[in-house]
């Protein structure tokens, strides 16, 4: 698309693209964003001049449209800039559109049937080797928070080579991986076969790991089933019932805690998070790590009624998705987002899950790679 016209004044620079839209462009901000050589580098296009450096009252003194260029010149500095069109059209023809890949705007938001077809999954073989199949299955990472891989080899720490074709491991505490069975003297619930509430791993952590993994890699005990639900629903139904409540608790911080022998980790974070447009961008809920809640009474009472609806909600059986995992699958899935439960199961039998952390960051890089190379 061309550019037809421009209209310069000292503050501002205004566009007039062929399809009748127009984009203003504040002095200041065009001088920043230069794209000359002095003021980036020409190889890797990172920022060279500091914002420091550009006079507060700086004016447009001239501009020019030559060839599919823009020419701008400043004063007071006397710099010239020059733009190409295909750029400004690329990234700033709306400059009230912002990037945004995390909050419940960008996403599939789903409920326990929201799913007729099957849960989206992928079969591992294809996830390694082949990019679209890969693409496809981080999408629904982003999409919906989750994906089950199917026919991962049972293998000791094959999760950890699941993580190598996205990302990087993000060890913690627990080591690399953690070991998911029923054993004596547990330092945490989850090693127990009792059931576990839907929760997110590790509030009590800074940051969260963004993105878990549980491979299973024998499950011949009765019970013990998989559920998941979507925390961005859940926390947009908060809203949608009762709008204090959903403030109270993106608002109020409260305290996290996990302590064993060797670790004491503690974080104070709210259970809702939202970005400055108010979306949602992270939840969070762990019954077995929120730590003793330090609030003066009067906060108290109208904190508990929110916490309690939220929790509420958490128990709907209509927004969970119920499944069994089978030696070989594994489910990857945002632990800024998705919640997963446990169903109790049986002391006879065996169950082992290996489980290990990422960060969302590699994941989303690598998908914008895979989708920006098909
Ligand atoms: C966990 C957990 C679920 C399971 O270890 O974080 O929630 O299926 N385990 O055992
Ligand atoms: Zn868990």
């Amino acid at each position: 698309m061309k550019v037809v016209s421009l209209h310069s004044d000292p503050d501002c620079l205004t566009l007039e693209w062929e399809d009748g839209g127009s984009t203003p462009l504040p002095a200041i901000w065009l001088r920043d964003h230069c794209q000359g050589a002095e003021c980036r580098d020409p190889g890797n296009g990172q920022r060279l001049l500091n914002i420091t450096q550009i006079p507060i009252d700086t004016r447009i003194a001239g501009a020019e449209l030559h060839d599919g260029r823009l020419r701008v010149d400043f004063e007071p500095d006397g710099h010239h800039s020059e733009f190409q069109v295909d750029w400004l059209l690329e990234h700033c023809r709306d400059l009230e559109q912002q990037h945004d890949d995390r909050s419940e705007r960008m996403k599939r938001l789903w409920r326990g049937d929201s799913f007729p077809g099957g849960l989206p999954h992928c079969s591992y073989e294809l996830f390694r080797d082949g990019a679209d199949h890969q693409r496809d299955a981080l999408r629904a990472v982003r999409d919906y928070g989750f994906v089950l891989l199917d026919a991962v080899p049972c293998e000791s720490g094959e999760v950890l080579r699941v993580i190598e074709n996205f990302g990087y491991v993000r060890e913690t505490n627990y080591g690399p991986l953690f070991e998911v069975r029923a054993r004596i003297d547990a330092n945490n619930l989850a090693y127990t076969n009792l059931g576990l509430g839907c929760h997110l791993d590790n509030p009590y952590r800074d940051p969260v790991p963004g993105l878990q993994l549980l491979h299973c890699l024998a499950s011949s005990t009765d019970g013990g089933e998989s559920v998941l639900q979507d925390g961005f629903l859940a926390a947009s139904i908060l809203r949608e019932e009762n709008l204090q409540h959903f403030e109270i608790l993106s608002r109020q911080w409260i305290n996290f805690r996990f302590r064993d022998a060797d670790a004491d980790l503690r974080s104070r974070v709210p259970f809702i998070e939202v970005d400055d447009r108010d979306n949602i961008i992270k939840v969070r809920f762990n019954n077995r790590s929120i730590d003793v809640i330090h609030l003066p009474p009067a906060q108290l009472a109208v904190f508990y009624p929110a916490y309690r609806h939220w929790a509420e909600i958490l128990e709907r059986e209509a927004l969970q998705v119920e499944f069994k995992l089978e030696a070989g699958q594994l489910m990857l899935f945002d632990n800024t987002r998705v919640l997963h439960a446990r169903r109790a199961y049986s002391a006879t039998g065996t169950r082992h899950l290996q489980g290990a952390y990422s960060d969302l960051d590699g994941l989303y890089s690598r998908l914008n790679r895979l989708e920006s190379s098909a």
